[in-house]
């Protein structure tokens, strides 16, 4: 067949070159644009961020004010578009209902669908960091049973997703600052991974030059699976199951070190952080930082700090080099926040949004860029002959 190399699970392929995100995982370090994660976590906006990503250098002031009137005006969902929830059955797990949404949005705004048109393109990455909040916040109310509410384009985009997702009609929604605070540092922090799943995937999708609202609807459906973003959700169970089963963290460890199926430390391990993940070690802070601002007293953060205890003092985590990723601390401030478990992942989403643009637009300035196309070993029949049906 002429091909020369087989790497199963990309483990050592690179599938594109790229000028947004740099990590060394054995130093656990991770850059945006060149400027380190703790720099910007400490610093910058979410949207500052998500600026940086798309566009490679950070805003001035003029720039930053441009863009987040731009998103501002655009945070309505069309009408129709509502009705759209309606169809889902009232226990659906929220990914779903997101990731049609976002691919619904190349049904509802067509003037924005073409890669290749700068001005379309600048469309509909405005529409997207606009809407999904609003799309999000929309799947949450569905789960829940209450009414949608209006975007309030004076408001801030966390602020108005957080109000739009806990706020009910009749009552004014008081936004808790630090809250605000809290998840602007956490969507930084989950903004950019360079070639993690879902951002191939995102590229993948977008190599055959389809619009921006369906790759990233895409990246959405990869994003879900437990081993990727649906992580924070699953620690959140697994905690949960340790502290029902009487907070026994050793027998819990002793079937992840027997392998026995299924049974995983979740939010451990990673496949490129040899290291502490930094963003973990920014994680933890946070959460130790707001559970007690909210005045949460939360047992499981224990449970979650007794196994990492454990864990990072253990052959079988030392030798392969398994530490915290960005998932494992994460649902506690959620939790903590007033987020049911099935919503984590959404908001992973939410902050892996403006990288996910980052990407399909760089590959889709690059001229050289070729459909992504891979090959494989052929492992089944050789040539045999179509047997009629009485002869099987
Ligand atoms: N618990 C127990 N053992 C583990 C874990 C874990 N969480 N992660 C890896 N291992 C073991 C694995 O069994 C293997 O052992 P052996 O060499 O004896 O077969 C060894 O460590 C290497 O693991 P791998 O599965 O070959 O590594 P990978 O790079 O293919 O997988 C991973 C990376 C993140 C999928 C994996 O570590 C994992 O499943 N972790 C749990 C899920 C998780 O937390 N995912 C979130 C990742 S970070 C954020 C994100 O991407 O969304």
């Amino acid at each position: 067949t002429g091909l020369t190399t087989f790497d199963g699970g990309f483990v050592n392929t690179a599938s594109t070159k790229s000028a947004i995100t740099y990590i060394d995982g054995d130093a656990g370090i991770l850059r945006y644009r060149g400027y380190p994660i703790e720099q910007l976590a400490k610093g910058s906006s979410f949207l500052e961020v998500s600026y940086l990503l798309i566009n490679g250098e950070l805003p001035t002031p003029s720039e930053l004010e441009g863009f987040t009137n731009k998103i501002q005006r655009h945070t309505l969902l069309h009408e129709d578009l509502k009705r759209f929830f309606d169809g889902f059955p009232r226990n659906a797990h929220p990914m779903p209902v997101l990731s049609s949404a976002v691919n619904a949005l190349s049904a509802y705004y067509q003037d924005s669908l073409d890669p290749k048109d700068p001005e379309q393109v600048e469309l509909s990455t405005i529409r997207l960091l606009a809407k999904l909040p609003t799309i999000a916040a929309y799947a949450y109310k569905k789960s829940v049973g209450q009414p949608f509410l209006y975007p309030d384009n004076s408001q801030g985009l966390v602020e108005n997703f957080l109000r739009m997702t806990f706020g009910l009609p009749a009552e004014p929604y008081v936004v808790n600052p630090d809250i605000v605070k809290a998840l602007d540092m956490l969507f930084i922090l989950h903004a950019d991974h360079e070639q993690n799943c879902s951002t191939s995937t995102v590229r993948l999708v977008g190599s055959s030059q389809a619009n921006l609202f369906t790759s990233i609807s895409g990246g959405i459906n990869a994003l879900w699976g437990p081993l990727h973003g649906g992580a924070n959700q699953a620690v959140l169970e697994m905690l949960d199951e340790i502290k029902e089963s009487g907070g026994d963290t050793k027998d819990f460890m002793n079937r992840v070190k027997n392998k026995e199926a299924g049974v995983k430390l979740m939010g451990f391990g990673h496949r490129v952080y040899k290291n502490y993940d930094p963003r973990a070690a920014i994680v933890k802070e946070t959460a130790d930082q707001i559970l007690q601002i909210l005045g949460v007293n939360d047992d499981l953060l224990d449970i979650a700090k007794g196994l990492e205890e454990v864990a990072l003092s253990d052959d079988y985590f030392i030798s392969r080099k398994l530490y915290p990723n960005v998932d494992f601390y994460t649902g506690l401030i959620y939790r903590a926040m007033g987020f049911p478990t099935r919503m984590f992942t959404v908001l992973f989403a939410l902050g892996r949004l403006p990288g996910w643009i980052a990407h399909w637009s760089e590959m889709n300035a690059d001229p050289t860029g070729k459909i992504g196309r891979p090959r494989q070993i052929y492992t089944g029949y050789t040539e045999r002959d179509y047997p009629n049906m009485d002869q099987r």
